[in-house]
């Protein structure tokens, strides 16, 4: 079983101290800072938005894995690049025009990620796997942290294993939502490759070693 990537979701973090929490995850063993940007139509809560993906960015020493649940993402995609995305997520459920969206993302130079809801089949991918650099499962409704994991998420990450597999594609499994010591290891034996993690990190009084004991899951 290979180690999977951690991305502590800063949703959780403390917004008085955000620097602090920042330099928290540098220091860590963590591969990237997940950015939740929510817009309050596609998911019903409203987050933060560019300002602070760029706040961040300014004192961030791990690439930012940027979510988008926010309607009309194809109109951000340059915006979000500038801020300093490293990777750029968008939903399936947002997007009447994917490929195009898609090819937006990479021709700003960043990896381009495709999220699920949880009632998304993962065959909608089919057409467009070979394109994708990730794909994110949500194990949760998207919108908000603490939710409790939705079981179905195992069988979706290993129907997109195999449909990864099949299709020779190289792109990352991702999944958000409820993961902890015991959802976590489950979702890594199903084949994911990267964790995100937002309430369990830092609602620790030691999110550091929450971070390294989620990667020698
Ligand atoms: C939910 C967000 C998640 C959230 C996860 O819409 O996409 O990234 O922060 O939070 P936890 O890990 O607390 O379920
Ligand atoms: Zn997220």
């Amino acid at each position: 079983m290979t180690k999977p990537k951690i991305a502590p979701s800063i949703l959780a973090a403390d917004f008085n101290n955000l620097g602090r929490d920042i330099q928290m995850i540098n220091e860590s063993e963590a591969d990237f800072i997940h950015c939740d940007v929510m817009d309050g139509v596609f998911v019903p809560n409203i987050s933060f938005g560019i300002p602070i993906v760029e706040h961040v960015k300014k004192i961030a020493k791990k690439p930012l894995d940027v979510h988008l649940m926010i309607v009309n993402p194809e109109n951000y995609i340059e915006a979000f690049a500038e801020a300093g995305a490293s990777w750029l997520t968008v939903h399936y459920e947002t997007c009447l025009h994917l490929h195009r969206t898609v090819n937006q993302i990479r021709e700003n130079g960043m990896k381009a990620s495709v999220c699920l809801n949880p009632h998304t089949p993962v065959r909608v991918l089919e057409d467009i796997i070979t394109e994708l650099d990730m794909v994110l499962l949500m194990s949760v409704n998207p919108g908000f942290g603490g939710q409790e994991f939705i079981h179905h998420t195992y069988k979706k990450v290993k129907q997109l294993k195999k449909l990864i597999l099949e299709s020779k594609s190289e792109c990352l499994i991702e999944v958000d939502g409820g993961v902890n010591y015991d959802t976590g290891k489950k979702l890594v034996e199903a084949g994911a490759d990267v964790l995100v993690a937002g309430s369990f990190v830092f609602g620790s009084e030691n999110p550091k070693e929450i971070i390294r004991n989620l990667r020698n899951i």
